[in-house]
């Protein structure tokens, strides 16, 4: 009977340990190399004492003194009342998936999990890009909201659930997470709900961290206070897989105006940008991700500071993807460049050696707005991929050989599977709703130097041949092409030769001066451009 009564004891004690403990609205982050280190952020109810994570590869549930690793807290910020501490953890191993838990003088906190990203550049890695899931409406030009009641906290829970069903390495989200800090709850509403993308418990309670942005609704402190990225002024960059790809997580001001004006900022992006560009450092892919879009589909036309003062960077830098918010609709450019040449339209002309891809803009939740092309006809642009009014984020699947992106429409969630931890990375849930606009539901950048440059879905109007040549490379037309401008560039996407000419049927192009190797030819006429491979023999 004492025994029995003993044991009784220890069980109560057990369980009241568990109810003991305040810490709640987890959430992770990055401040250095994505393979090897963390952020645990978590909230107290601002008493406790002795906190520490306890962490380790094996699962030991909530038993934090079995665990074999520890660490204390770094910074604590009192901010939104919300009391926020931050463990940086270092010296992680790549492609590794860790359980913690969070012990203090009130009690242990559930046991969630992690993964380190692969440092393997060979390797596959998922992202969410996202952002914009500020509820309320209207505020925006034309928000008229698609939730009940104007209140669309519900469309954000269910790109949240999805998050924790699709299972990526990383969510990028591109600002305005809430409409204002000023109104403090918002943030604990928001980190309630952020609850939802957590993994089930098979699954080790999986956490996915993030890389921030900041939007037009967040002051600089929010993003620091919240997410303690190393930049007090919010703008940071890492690197993914080793060398597989860079990841620019930029700040613009609701008018982009800061994109030319904050020359610190333009500094650090123009030098990171060199650093990994032609250097035994340059990664596969470049990726961008900011809140204002440079080219956007609602409220208004193209952003020419950010074109002056960014896009020109890119074409030489590589820039291969940027992933814009602040709209509240879907859209996915073609690659494209800044350029007032014949066929450019709006800023941008398509350019499918050199281009950029722009995909966005921010429908996590927040009212979708119509597009502008409701009341501004001339906002057709004709390096428009697709576009569309309606809530959603994308999945990013990135690998040495190609970027593939699908965006994901929040129309369906319950019905949704679960990717599980031991199916391959970029596994599509069951039932999944992806986006399928008339350009394709798959958007593919291919590795220009893999010789792939051509879109999925595009069918080409120039036949060019020999492949490889000698001396004469012809180029046979379907439609007759006036004024015509034939590009030739290296391998390497140095421009080495330019012809102006009226294409009617056929067109030689000469080669015999140049090296031998691969090169790509762009053709542009107004209303059209196309590139292709050539290899000179
Ligand atoms: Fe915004």
């Amino acid at each position: 009977m004492k025994k029995n009564l003993t044991l009784f004891v220890l069980v109560l004690l057990m369980i009241s340990s568990q109810l003991m403990a305040n810490t709640r609205f987890y959430r992770l982050s990055y401040r250095d190399d994505p393979s090897t280190t963390i952020v645990i952020g978590w909230c107290d109810n601002g008493t406790s004492t002795n906190a520490r994570v306890y962490y380790g590869t094996t699962d030991l549930g909530t038993n934090a003194a079995a665990y074999p690793f520890s660490h204390g807290i770094d910074t604590t910020t009192s901010y939104v009342s919300l009391t926020n501490h931050f463990a940086r953890i270092t010296g992680l191993t790549a492609n590794t998936k860790y359980y913690f838990v969070v012990k203090d003088d009130q009690g242990v906190s559930a046991r969630y999990s992690f993964k380190t990203i692969t440092d393997d550049p060979n390797s596959t890695i998922s992202f969410i890009a996202g952002g914009d899931s500020r509820t309320l409406a209207p505020f925006g030009i034309g928000e008229t909201g698609t939730c009940t009641g104007g209140d669309c906290r519900i469309i954000r829970q269910s790109g949240n659930t999805l998050v924790s069903k699709i299972r990526p390495d990383f969510v990028a989200f591109s600002g305005d997470f809430i409409l204002t800090s000023i109104i403090t709850s918002y943030w604990s509403d928001w980190f309630t709900d952020w609850q939802l993308t957590y993994g089930p418990d098979a699954d080790g309670g999986l956490i996915v961290p993030f890389m921030t942005a900041m939007g037009n609704h967040e002051v600089n402190a929010d993003i620091v206070n919240l997410f303690d990225i190393t930049n007090s002024n919010d703008y940071y960059a890492l690197s993914f897989g080793g060398n597989l790809f860079r990841f620019y997580s930029l700040n613009v001001t609701a008018d982009g105006a800061n994109v030319c004006t904050d020359t610190t900022q333009l500094n650090w992006f123009t030098n990171d940008l060199n650093n990994y560009t032609g250097t035994s450092s340059e990664p596969v892919w470049k990726i961008c991700q900011y809140h204002t879009p440079m080219a956007p589909h609602a409220e208004t036309t193209p952003n020419q500071y950010m074109i002056d003062c960014w896009a020109d960077l890119f074409r030489p830098k590589k820039v291969n993807l940027c992933i814009e918010g602040h709209s509240h609709v879907l859209k996915y450019t073609w690659p494209i460049v800044p350029s007032s040449a014949v066929g450019s339209d709006n800023g941008f002309i398509r350019d499918d050696v050199n281009g950029t891809v722009y995909i966005g803009e921010g429908a996590w939740g927040a009212p979708v707005r119509p597009l502008y092309t409701t009341y501004n006809t001339t906002a057709a642009y004709n390096w428009t991929r697709n576009q569309a009014s309606t809530d959603g984020f994308h999945l990013i699947c990135v690998t040495k050989s190609k970027i593939e992106i699908r965006t994901v429409k929040f129309d369906v969630v319950t019905a949704v599977g679960q990717v599980g931890p031991n199916d391959p990375e970029c596994t599509l849930p069951a039932n999944l709703s992806i986006w399928s606009p008339s350009n394709g539901a798959v958007v593919e950048i291919l590795n220009p130097s893999l010789g792939m440059t051509e879109q999925q879905n595009l069918v080409m109007k120039v036949d060019v041949f020999p492949v490889p040549a000698k001396d004469i490379v012809t180029l046979n037309v379907k439609e007759k092409l006036t004024g015509a401008t034939i590009e030739v560039y290296s391998g390497t996407g140095k421009l080495v030769k330019t012809e102006v000419a009226d294409i009617a049927d056929s067109y030689e192009l000469s080669v015999k001066d140049l090296n031998a190797g691969t090169y790509f030819i762009f053709i542009k006429a107004a209303g059209f451009s196309e590139s292709h491979k050539i290899i000179v023999e």
